[in-house]
Order: C-alpha cells, then structure tokens, then sequence
C-alpha cells in the first residue's frame, strides 16, 4: 500500500487549472456503449476509476486510447459480456454498463458490485427501474441478467438515487417510445449524462430537475464532447487554501456548479467568489465554525464533500454538527482525525465537532477516497509529519494530487 507523506504547516497559495469529473465522466464511459462510431471525450480525468472501466469495456470489445486528457473510444465491435465478480466490484461506475448494454443489446448480465465502507449500496432501485422499463430481470447468487427490448414508459424512483437515475437514461435514450422518469436526482453529473447523450442524437429533455422526459431513438452515433470540471475536487483543493490560511485561483470553473459548497464555506469565513472561468478563495487565518450541515441530494450540501468538511471543522473556531443522510456509514475519518487530535463526537448519522486550533502529524489511514482526500488536508494544516496510508483511494478520483498541492506550496509526496 502506498501513502502521501504530508511535511504540514506551509500556507498553499497560487492557481490551478480543475481536473474533469470522476462522476460525470463514469456514466458517459458506459454511455459511449449506446454510440455506434467513434467517441471523443477530451478533459477527462487520468484517475485510476477511469482506467478501471476502460479495462472493464475492453472485454465488452470496446477500444480505447487515452493521451493528455484525450480519450478515443470504438465501440464499433462492442457485443454482450456478462461482467463477473472481479469486474463488477472494480468501480461503481460499472454498474451503468447494465443500462447501457440492455440499451444497446437487449441483454446484459453483472455481479453484484457488492458494498464498501461507506454502505452496503444496494441495487434495488436499479432493478425497479429495469423492470418498469420492461425488462425480463433475473437475479441469481452471481448477479443480476437483463432481457427483452427496452419499452418506453413510466419510471418512478423511489429515492433520488443518482445511478439508478444514470441507468434509467441508458436504458431508455434507445428504447420504444417515450419514458418520464419522476423523483429522478438532479446532480450536475446527470444533466453532463444527457447532454453527452443528445450530442450523438439521444432526445433528452428535463435533466436537472426530477422529471426527465426521454424519446426513445434508433440508435446512437459517434460524437466529440468535453467533460466539465469536477465539482468535488474543486471543494476539496478550496479547503486546501481554506485550512492554511492560504489564496487559491482554480481555474476551469466557469461551468462548474458549486452550489452548497460555496455558501458552506463563506460560512467557515473565507472570502470565495467567482472570476470568469475562476473561482478565488481567500482564507481567514482561522475558520470559524459552522453549526449544522447536513449532506442530502442535490441541490443540498453534496455526501462527497463531508468529509473534507468535517477535517475543516476539526481546526475551526467553535462547535460545528455535520450529519450524513446519504450513505450509512460515512465517518471512517473520524477516528482516524482523532488520532491527529481532532475532538469529535459522533452520535448516530451526526458528528460533533469542537474545534482545536492546531491538529498534530500522524501516521493514519484512508478507509475511502474522500476520506483520504480528507486526512491529506488535516496533514496540510497539523504540526509535523502526517503519512496517509492508501494513496490508491486518493488515487481514484484525484490527478496527482500531491504534485497539485505540491505547486500551491504544499511539501507534499506519494512513498511506497
Ligand atoms: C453516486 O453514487 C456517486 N458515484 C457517489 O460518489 C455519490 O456519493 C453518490 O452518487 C451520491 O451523490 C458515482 O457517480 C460513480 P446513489 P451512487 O445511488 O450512484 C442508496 C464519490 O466519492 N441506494 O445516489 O451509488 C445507496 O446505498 C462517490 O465520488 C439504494 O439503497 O449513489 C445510498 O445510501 C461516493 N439502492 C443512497 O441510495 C439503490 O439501488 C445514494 O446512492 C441505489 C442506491
């Protein structure tokens, strides 16, 4: 296992050009399925989630190459594979190639991807939606096979579940007929979905709200799209400046939507504003506490960025609650902060956080990768040398995060 040995203290100041989005591009990776011809997909993010589902595709005949940011994909050979245990858990976003498979082949079969640490994630509502949509679903001990031809009509979600919404688009964009999908999420990671979609021909209209109206279509085509910039990971290198009383420029933001993020952490007492394609953050010397966030679906305070949070708060002036409504087990930074000297209670689905003005170094370890992304920003800040062990975590969603932070001055290093 390796890890990010953090030397804290030092205030990051400077600008940084935002990655693409883990969670936009995930989806449109399992769309590019549907898309008869060629995919070009520039800005996308070189993480270990997006070479782990281009490996995943590869056995479904899909070719890819993938060079600065630039990624190429063939599906022109694509056929039906019935994705196994060792793939399906590789990474979440590959449970979408069941929507998109059953879209495009009238046949798909997974395994369970199977849970992680912050939930058992359950695919039930994936498979209500499958079946509203006409599929003929089997779930055997290995997973789930999906057959028939994808009949247009009413999907009701249950819960704002952001894959489920994922997988209902794929399915349908090609179906029979129209689908209206109600209590459909509204993440921003839905609406870049359907836009890539209608960029090869998909009729998709309503992304954004909880009512998505889809005309179902012959088939797909090739198409050249650029992924905007991810939101999580903009909120994550802000708190970087935010909790070193630091400055930072991050540009590439212009069509990025940080809504609950921004409003949070003006809160904390930073000065954070937009500048054409920028956002610019200027922290105080210390934050102040924030007495109740509460994560939930969007447009609320994003499940993705809590943790961040909760290392934020750990250095803040005053008391601070941060309660988690989306996953069930989403506080594996919590002992871990502890063990930094951070003082948090945590009762249930909530975390009570007395902030202290200085957290020391420790050698501690990520359970996930926002809690990983969260101990290297208590490190950045404490006293001392703190070592993260499980870089591949991090890894997962951020670009050479410690190269990044390195030119905001942060003294930062991936060892074995
Ligand atoms: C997506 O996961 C994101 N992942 C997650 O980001 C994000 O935290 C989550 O949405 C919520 O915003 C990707 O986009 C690849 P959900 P997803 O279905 O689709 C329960 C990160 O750090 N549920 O909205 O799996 C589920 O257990 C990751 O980048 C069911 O019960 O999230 C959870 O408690 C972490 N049954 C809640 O709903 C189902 O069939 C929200 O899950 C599906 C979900």
């Amino acid at each position: 296992m390796s890890y990010v040995k953090i030397e804290g203290g030092n205030k990051l100041e400077g600008e940084l050009f935002l990655q693409g989005s883990k969670n936009a591009v995930l989806p449109i990776l399992a769309a590019s399925i549907l898309c008869r011809g060629k995919v070009m997909l520039h800005h996308c993010p070189d993480i270990s989630d997006v070479r782990n589902l281009l490996y995943t595709l590869s056995f479904s005949g899909v070719k890819s190459t993938f060079k600065e940011g630039l990624l190429e994909l063939d599906t022109t050979d694509a056929k039906p594979y019935r994705f196994g245990p060792e793939l399906a858990g590789k990474t979440r976003g590959g449970v979408l190639l069941l929507g998109a498979c059953w879209g495009r082949f009238h046949e798909a079969g997974m395994a369970y991807p199977g849970g992680c640490v912050i939930g058992a994630r359950p695919i039930d509502l994936h498979c209500r939606v499958f079946r509203q949509l006409g599929a003929i679903l089997t779930e055997e001990s290995e997973g789930v096979m999906l057959r028939g031809c994808p009949a247009g009509g009413r999907v009701m979600l249950s819960y704002p579940s952001v894959g489920a919404t994922e997988n209902a688009v794929l399915a349908a964009v090609c179906a029979t007929g129209t689908t209206v999908i109600c209590g459909a999420a509204r993440e921003p990671e839905i609406t870049e979905l359907c836009r890539f979609l209608n960029s090869a021909g998909g009729r998709i209209r309503g992304m954004g709200t909880s009512r998505i109206v889809i005309e179902g279509v012959n088939g797909l085509y090739g198409t050249e799209y650029t992924v905007s910039g991810d939101r999580i990971v903009a909120g994550t290198y802000l708190a970087a400046a935010a909790v070193t009383a630091g400055e930072v420029c991050l540009c590439g933001t212009g069509q990025v939507c940080l809504n609950g993020i921004l409003e949070c952490f003006r809160k904390m007492g930073n000065r954070v504003y937009r500048e054409g394609d920028s956002v610019i953050l200027r922290a105080p010397k210390r934050l102040r506490a924030v007495p109740g966030i509460v994560t939930a679906p969007y447009p609320a305070f994003p499940t993705d960025m809590q943790s961040q949070t909760v290392a934020m708060l750990a250095m803040a002036e005053g008391e601070s609650c941060v309660t988690e409504t989306v996953f069930e087990s989403r506080f594996g930074v919590v002992p871990e902060l502890q063990r930094m000297g951070a003082d948090i209670k945590r009762i249930g689905r909530s975390v009570f956080i007395r902030g202290t003005e200085h957290l020391h170094g420790a050698t501690v370890t990520a359970t996930d990768l926002r809690s990983g992304a969260a101990l290297v920003l208590a490190g950045l800040a404490a006293e001392g040398e703190t070592c993260v062990a499980g870089y591949e975590y991090i890894a997962r969603g951020y670009e050479d995060i410690c190269g990044t932070l390195g030119r905001l001055g942060a003294m930062t290093v991936v060892a074995e």
